[in-house]
């Protein structure tokens, strides 16, 4: 499906859903934004929602439900074992990835941890295209590391390139020929890599990837939590894939993997997660720890009112004009930020706007953590919650010392359906204009750093006044404006 032109000749995202159930939100004054910043230690992540105008912190178990999810959570069938509820999302995702096994789990992670905890040996190393914080964290957790092996353009936050999530299939030969297959439990490709702005890589490029692995027999790794954006980008981006239908394009993915796990707070539009295969032994081999940590085989910790919404949010993210929304309302606010001189990540990716903080905030130091500075500023400026994706993200050396993210940036998620078109042009005019006060943002400091996830929990303070600052010239440009 094309986009709808419009008359005027404007490129708008045009909503295919109208809005039935609705939450009132509420914008603090600038003064209570900046107060409410310093308690939550100028982490995002610790703020009260009662506080957010805006909340684009994260597209996990945030999205809106359809009419149809939510109707079909009536008829859950609530029991321990054998749930009906279970054998249709267990039928469902046979049918839309075409393998024979599912592992359910209680979320993405919970999935991340199994397979570590089934496949990682001490000194193992993991390709992948880019890490994402958790499945890093469970990998590195059992002894082993990972390597990124993402294509160059990946890491340019200007690169027009379609695909900056492709694995460099140079790259990946030498590393298997340097570590050696037997130490490489599973190449890992993340659909719609997260940690560098939502960017997809094509199914050209994982079918070369798998070839590239199952050839000196390593299995591969589906993180499919971000499949729904990455669906749509090979479906409009690729040419040889333009005449096929996404539940086509799906299957063909899943072909390349061996296991394939998600986060069903992003996919699905539900909230749970889960594992499909096809081979006995790797089933096997993963099953016993689903009742240990996460609950009996048909329900993996989950709600069954949750797993009945996944199994409709599956089958609707196999139409195009649902997973068009959150891209083309991305793209939308990239090109009017980028409108306003604002640095953002093009092209524009799923999951959210992506601001490139390095560039943003270049006068501040990379220790000084000019993303976790800027969510901060964000906040202040328009109550607008985005999430960091730089070095805070990062984990420290064993040493000590910390490493300093390939890219330093401000997530602003679009979780899909949820926001309309002047929340998102509101969200752009506090940013331009805290692109025009740039000068005024400083950086952040640590004073409670956790050892592990710390930019879950960490706790800062800003170096010097500059968020007084920042209020006082708020109420200069704004008079006695929320
Ligand atoms: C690509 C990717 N993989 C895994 C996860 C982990 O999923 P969950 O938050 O459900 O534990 C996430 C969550 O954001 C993700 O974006």
């Amino acid at each position: 499906m094309g986009d709808i032109k419009m008359f005027s000749g404007e490129k708008i995202p045009l909503e295919m859903h109208k809005v039935r159930v609705v939450q009132k939100l509420n914008l603090p004054p600038v003064e209570a934004r900046q107060q409410a910043m310093a308690a939550a230690g100028n982490n995002t992540f610790l703020l009260h929602n009662e506080d957010v105008f805006l909340d684009m912190l994260t597209d996990s178990g945030v999205n809106a439900m359809s009419d149809q999810q939510v109707a079909s959570m009536m008829v859950a069938d609530d029991s321990y074992a054998g749930s009906a509820t279970y054998y249709r999302l267990e039928a469902k995702i046979q049918e839309l990835f075409d393998t024979k096994y599912f592992l359910p789990a209680h979320q993405g992670r919970a999935c991340e941890s199994i397979l570590a905890e089934s496949f990682v040996k001490p000194g193992d190393v993991v390709p992948m295209n880019f890490h994402f914080t958790t499945s890093k964290a469970h990998i590195t957790r059992l002894g082993g590391s990972v390597e990124e092996l993402v294509i160059d353009e990946g890491l340019n936050p200007t690169s027009n390139f379609p695909f900056k999530g492709n694995i460099d299939l140079i790259k990946l030969r030498e590393c298997i020929a340097r570590v050696g297959a037997e130490h490489i439990p599973f190449v890992r490709l993340e659909a719609g890599t997260n940690l560098i702005g939502g960017q997809p890589f094509s199914l050209e490029n994982m079918t070369a990837t798998a070839k590239l692995a199952h050839e000196s027999g390593i299995r591969v790794v589906l993180d499919a939590s971000l499949l729904q954006d990455n669906l749509y980008f090979i479906k409009t981006r690729e040419a040889a894939c333009k005449d096929m239908s996404i539940r086509a394009i799906t299957k063909a993915m899943c072909a390349n993997a061996d296991i394939i796990y998600f986060s069903a707070r992003k996919l699905g539009f539900a909230r749970g997660g889960g594992m499909a295969m096809s081979d006995k032994a790797i089933y096997e081999r993963m099953k016993d720890f689903i009742p240990l940590f996460e609950g009996f085989l048909t329900y993996g910790g989950m709600s069954v009112r949750e797993m009945e919404a996944m199994t409709v949010g599956l089958e609707e993210t196999m139409d195009e004009t649902v997973i068009s929304q959150g891209p083309q309302f991305i793209e939308f606010m990239a090109n009017e930020l980028l409108k306003r001189g604002v640095p953002v990540v093009t092209p524009a990716g799923g999951l959210g706007c992506h601001v490139n903080a390095r560039e943003f905030l270049s006068h501040v130091d990379a220790h000084a953590y000019p993303a976790a500075a800027l969510a901060s500023a964000v906040y202040i400026a328009g109550g607008v919650r985005g999430m960091e994706r730089g070095t805070l993200s990062e984990q420290r050396e064993p040493d000590g010392t910390e490493p300093i993210a390939s890219m330093e940036l401000l997530r602003l998620a679009l979780p899909r359906r949820v926001f309309t078109m002047s929340q998102v042009l509101y969200a752009v005019d506090r940013i331009g204009w805290l692109y025009e006060n740039r000068k005024l943002v400083g950086g952040l400091n640590f004073v409670e750093e956790p050892k592990t996830l710390r930019f879950f929990f960490g706790r800062l303070e800003p170096i010097g006044d500059w968020q007084e600052q920042l209020v006082k010239k708020f109420r200069k440009d704004f008079g006695d404006s929320l």
